[in-house]
């Protein structure tokens, strides 16, 4: 057997195990917290309450399922940040104690890396993207472009100025009264509506960052007045509002990432992170390849929000590059890569 890695994800909402034997995942189990459901959003005391009651039968599924014993395992990774403090403290302390108690090594990994290391699982049919490549990293907490230029090694070049994609597509969805998390519910709805319908506001920023927060004003402003002489007006234009809200966000997202790519000639792009589920941005970074001709990297659905699997596939890159961490090591809750 090649090296085994069990994989461990709390920094938010979800918590996630995954076994992994030489970049294959043979196991990845993650458990939603649907406590959240009733707030609106995610409430982080509750998070790592909920991350303590799962964390055990999470992982106990994910070695029962990957079909190993437990000293099959070489090496445990989790994520030590960026998140919500008390959810990452609940992985760390889980790890240390899974590596004492079984005497093997611990990797740290960044959240951010992980993404992105969602495009090293291996797979059979599956080429992995070439260094150096850019990978646009959308998620509900990050809107980021990233120069990557090995395993490990990875260069923020653009980053939002403000709030995220997926914050802009989660708070645009509260106003209109639909129920967290947002972005998928935006996404479905889109697909019956006119994309045309509205325009709103879209940023005017210099290099590789973004910016949503003009946006989700201008959406705010436009439901604001409508809602002024026809009450009804959400009810009505729900569709056509998330349509025309999913292609601006696209729009902007899509015109960074082709300036990146042509200034630094660079013909492998990948996507990652939740918002990366959404169905337009993938059709969109899809046509890249058509349009360009540039090879594009679209991490499966199971791969695209917060996993164990993208965790445990970064852990057996640091694993093999001999980077471990000890039991002295503290989660951080902020930070870029
Ligand atoms: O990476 P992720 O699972 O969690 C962190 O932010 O750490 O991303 C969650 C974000 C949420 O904002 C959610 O609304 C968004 O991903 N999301 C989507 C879709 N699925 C999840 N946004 C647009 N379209 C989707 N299909």
């Amino acid at each position: 057997m090649g090296i085994t890695i069990l994989g461990i994800e709390s920094s938010c909402d979800d918590t996630s195990a995954a076994v992994l034997t030489d970049g294959v995942v043979r196991s990845n189990v993650i458990a939603s917290q649907a406590v959240h459901l009733r707030y609106g959003g995610v409430v982080p005391e509750l998070a790592s309450r909920a991350h303590q009651q799962n964390i055990i039968p999470v992982v106990d599924k994910a070695i029962g399922d990957a079909g190993i014993d437990v000293g099959d395992i070489d090496a445990i990774a989790f994520t030590r940040g960026p998140g919500l403090m008390g959810s990452l403290i609940v992985g760390t302390c889980f790890a240390k104690g899974f590596a004492l108690a079984r005497n093997i090594k611990m990797v740290e990994v960044n959240h951010l890396q992980a993404h992105v290391s969602a495009h090293f699982i291996v797979e059979d049919d599956k080429p992995l993207p070439r260094f150096p490549f850019l990978c646009l990293l959308v998620s509900g907490g990050n809107s980021q472009i990233l120069l990557v230029r090995d395993y490990m090694d990875m260069e923020m070049i653009g980053q939002t100025i403000d709030d995220a994609a997926g914050e802009a597509f989660d708070k645009c969805a509260k106003v209109m009264g639909l129920p967290y998390p947002g972005g998928p519910i935006i996404d479905k709805l889109a697909k019956e509506g006119n994309a045309d319908a509205f325009a709103f506001a879209k940023p005017q920023i210099q290099g590789y960052d973004y910016s949503f927060s003009g946006l989700k004003t201008s959406f705010l402003y436009t439901l604001r007045d409508e809602l002024k002489v026809n009450p009804d007006f959400i009810e009505q234009n729900k569709a056509d509002l998330c349509a025309s809200l999913q292609k601006t966000v696209i729009d902007i997202l899509m015109k960074k990432v082709i300036k990146a790519a042509k200034d630094l000639k660079i013909k492998d792009v990948a996507l990652a992170g939740g918002v990366s589920a959404n169905s337009g941005l993938r059709a969109a970074f899809e046509q890249l390849h058509t349009k360009y001709g540039w090879n594009v990297f679209i991490p499966k659905f199971a791969f695209t929000t917060d996993n164990a699997a993208m965790v445990a596939s970064a852990g057996y890159r640091k694993f093999c590059k001999g980077m471990f961490c000890d039991q002295s090591v503290a989660p951080y809750s902020r930070t870029t890569l």
